[in-house]
Formats: structure tokens, sequence, C-alpha cells
């Protein structure tokens, strides 16, 4: 046997380990999908990475801009599966994707079969040009590949059963609800109130609603940002020298933030009583605090920070958090009686400290009470245009092009 087929034969069982690996740990559920796992070569969309790599289950990184920030990857296998579960592709769709990598348009090839049609593109060349060979070396040569942003969509190739975004967003742009074909679905990482669930949105009827959307599920995740005409400004306020930062949103602009020495002030904290697993996650009462708090934002500590026990927020990737122009609270954990078990509280520096953490633990009561364990909000997008008073009651944001409302 020679070293290329020996090679080729060591892909497809790593390929069918990892096919499994998503099966058991429940991110692929659909036995179409866990076939198309099995059939696509991931190690063709990322050549320059040994087999190993190609085939964990993790995200590789194929471009970063001029001050090193990540632009272009190929995404983790987990993630592909949990958007193409809820993308429900069926045989004989036609599907656009928008940020190509060659992968997801190579496993959505093999979904929709030989009756469907798979449009993928991406506003970086090198990307496309990336795209292209591989996808033509891996056998997808029928996938179409276009440089253009995806802001503005494919309007030639319109309309579209599903379109996939592979990139963060901020808003669901214009063109894409006019590309969708009636019954369709779009699946989004939206990034609303500084963090990011994919989002599969189901079109509603024209007749009555415009052109709306309304979610069937939500996962948390992170990608990269989107480039372009729909980028947006995220902005991100450095407390205590850096290391500390919170992040607000575009629309959060004039939102007041504390001063930069504000975790020098004397500590408030409260306790909820409230129990979580370890494990557990905590996206949706991040959700019902981003909903009820005023100067909702989300605070992310440099390693030194926790250490030297500047702050303590819940050990997530980021921790609802609460800003004025003088004061800040925060989430924060304790151990409980059971080591598998913390209990949820708040912290809080600045003169409202007080007032802050009462209003963060009775908060979280309420979701522990009402909300815990539950299907979770809908989101529903609605175009600007709409007049405020024909939204649905719930809690109302403004995008550029949209208002969204989460109702509970
Ligand atoms: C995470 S990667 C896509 C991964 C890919 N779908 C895969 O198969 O693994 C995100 C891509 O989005 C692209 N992108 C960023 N802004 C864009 C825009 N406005 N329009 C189209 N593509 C964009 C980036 O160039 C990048 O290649």
């Amino acid at each position: 046997m020679d070293a290329e087929s020996n090679d080729s034969q060591y892909a497809g069982t790593l390929r069918a380990a990892l096919a499994d690996l998503l099966v058991e740990q429940g991110a692929i559920h659909d036995d179409r999908i866990a076939t198309a796992f099995r059939l696509v070569p991931r190690h063709l969309f990322v050549p320059l990475v040994p087999l190993e790599i190609a085939y964990a289950d993790d995200v590789v990184l194929m471009k970063r801009d001029a001050s090193g920030v990540a632009i272009s990857s190929v995404s983790q296998p987990t993630v592909v599966a949990l958007m193409l579960e809820q993308a429900d592709v069926r045989p004989g769709h036609r599907v656009l994707e928008i940020g190509s990598g060659g992968y997801n348009a190579a496993l959505l090839s093999e979904l929709v079969g030989p009756d469907g049609e798979v449009t993928t593109i991406d506003i970086d060349l090198d990307v496309t040009i990336r795209a292209r060979e591989t996808l033509d070396a891996a056998g997808y040569p029928d996938v179409r590949v276009l440089r253009t942003d995806g802001e503005f969509g494919d309007p030639a190739g319109a309309p579209y059963d599903r379109i996939i975004v592979t990139v963060t967003a901020w808003d669901i742009a214009p063109a894409w609800m006019e590309q969708l074909a009636p019954g369709g679905r779009i699946v989004v990482p939206l990034r609303f109130r500084a963090q990011t669930r994919s989002i599969g949105f189901d079109l509603l009827d024209a007749e009555s609603s415009g052109h709306s959307l309304e979610s069937r599920s939500m996962v948390v995740c992170g990608f990269v940002n989107m480039q372009g005409a729909g980028a947006a400004y995220e902005r991100w306020v450095p407390l205590h020298g850096g290391l500390v930062s919170l992040s607000f949103d575009e629309d959060q602009e004039s939102e007041p933030v504390p001063p930069e020495r504000v975790l020098d002030q004397p500590k408030a904290s409260a306790w909820s009583g409230v129990l979580m697993n370890r494990e557990e996650p905590l996206s949706d009462l991040d959700l019902w605090l981003a909903s009820t708090l005023p100067g909702f934002c989300v605070l992310s500590a440099e390693p030194r920070a926790l250490k030297k026990r500047i702050v303590a927020p819940v050990p997530r990737w980021g921790a609802s958090a609460m800003a004025s122009r003088n004061s800040l609270g925060y989430l924060t954990s304790r151990p409980a009686a059971d080591p598998d078990y913390v209990e949820l509280g708040a912290n809080a520096h600045g003169p409202a400290a007080q007032d802050f953490v009462q209003l963060l633990v009775d908060q979280v009561r309420v979701w522990n009470e009402n909300l815990r364990g539950g299907k979770g909000p809908t989101l529903r997008v609605d175009p600007a245009s709409l007049p405020p008073d024909q939204l649905p009651p719930g809690f109302h944001l403004r995008t550029r092009h949209s208002h969204l409302t989460l109702i509970w």
C-alpha cells in the first residue's frame, strides 16, 4: 500500500471517529448530517495542518488581519453540526452560505443532493480562491463560490430555501429576508447585548407580517466578526488598566460607563440562594438579565485580574453586568455545600453598589422561580419600518434595519 492510500485510510478512520463523537455528544441527531460528516474530507479544506488536527473538534484558524485579529477560519465541527441541525436542510433545497471555508459548503452539498444547489459567498478574495480550489479537489465542483459582501446576499441566485450565515452578524440584513423563499429559514450567529447565539429563524407568513422572522432555536456560539457593510462597532470599555473590560453593542453607544478605577471602591455583595451545577449553561439567565437590567453589559477579565481578586465574575466566557456613570455590578458565584454546585450572587462597586447587588440577585431569583429549565425566549425580528405600537410585547432592541423583540 502506498503512502497516499495509507494516509487516506487514516483520514477515513479519524473522520469516522469525529462523526461518532459528534453523535455521542448530541451535536448531531439527524442521520443524514452524520453521513455527510463521514463523507466530506475535512483535511482537504485545511491542508496545512496534520490529519489529527484536521479531525479534532476544533476551529482551524486560516487568516488574521494586520493587527492579529482572526478574520477567517474553518469552523469547529460541533458548531458546524449544531448549525446544520438548526438549518434542517432537505434534498433539493437551494442554499446560500455566507462566509466560505469550503468545508461547510461541501457538507451542505451532500445534504441538498443532486437536485439541490449550494452557493457560498465570502468578502475575502483569498478565501474564495481557496474555497474554489479545495471544493474542486474534494469533488464538489457544483458548489458555486462567489466573492461578494454577504450583507447583500446573492440577488441573482435568489430565492433560497435556506440562508446559513457563518460569521457574527449584528442584524438581519434586509437582503436576506428578501432572498428567502416562502417557508424558508435563516441560521445566523446573531450578536446582541454583547452575546452571540446561532439562531434558526423561520420566515413568518408574509401576508400577515410583511418580512418578519421568528426564532425556532438558539445555541450559544462564537464566530469571527462580519466585515463590509454589515460590520458593526463593538464598544469595549477598559477598567483597571485594561485588566477588566466591559462590552457593549453599537446601539448602547450613549450608555454611561463607570470611572476606570471603580473596582477600587468598596465592594458590596449579595447572595441569591440559587444553586447551579458547575456545568449548567447560564445562557438563558444571561438573556433574562440582558432583558431586565438597566445598563446591561458583559464583563470579562484577564487571568491576572482573577488571580489578584480584582474581580470574581461567575466563571464563564463573560459575566452579565450592569453599569452606570459611577457604579458597576456583576454576577458572581461561590462554592455551595455540594462540590458540584455553586451559589449565584452579585458584587458591585460605587455609590449605587447596594442597589445594584439587590437588583441583580432579585432578577436571578425571578429567573430561577419562573423561567429556569423552560424553553427559553423566542426572538422576533421585524423590519425597522414597522411602527413600534405594532411590535409584539417583550424586551425591544433597535438595530440598524430591524426591531428585535425577546419574548419570554
Ligand atoms: C468562520 S469563517 C467561515 C467558515 C466556513 N463557513 C467553514 O466552512 O468553515 C467566516 C468567513 O466570513 C467571511 N466574511 C466576513 N465578513 C463577510 C461579509 N460581509 N460577507 C461575506 N463573507 C464575510 C470571512 O472572510 C471568513 O472567511
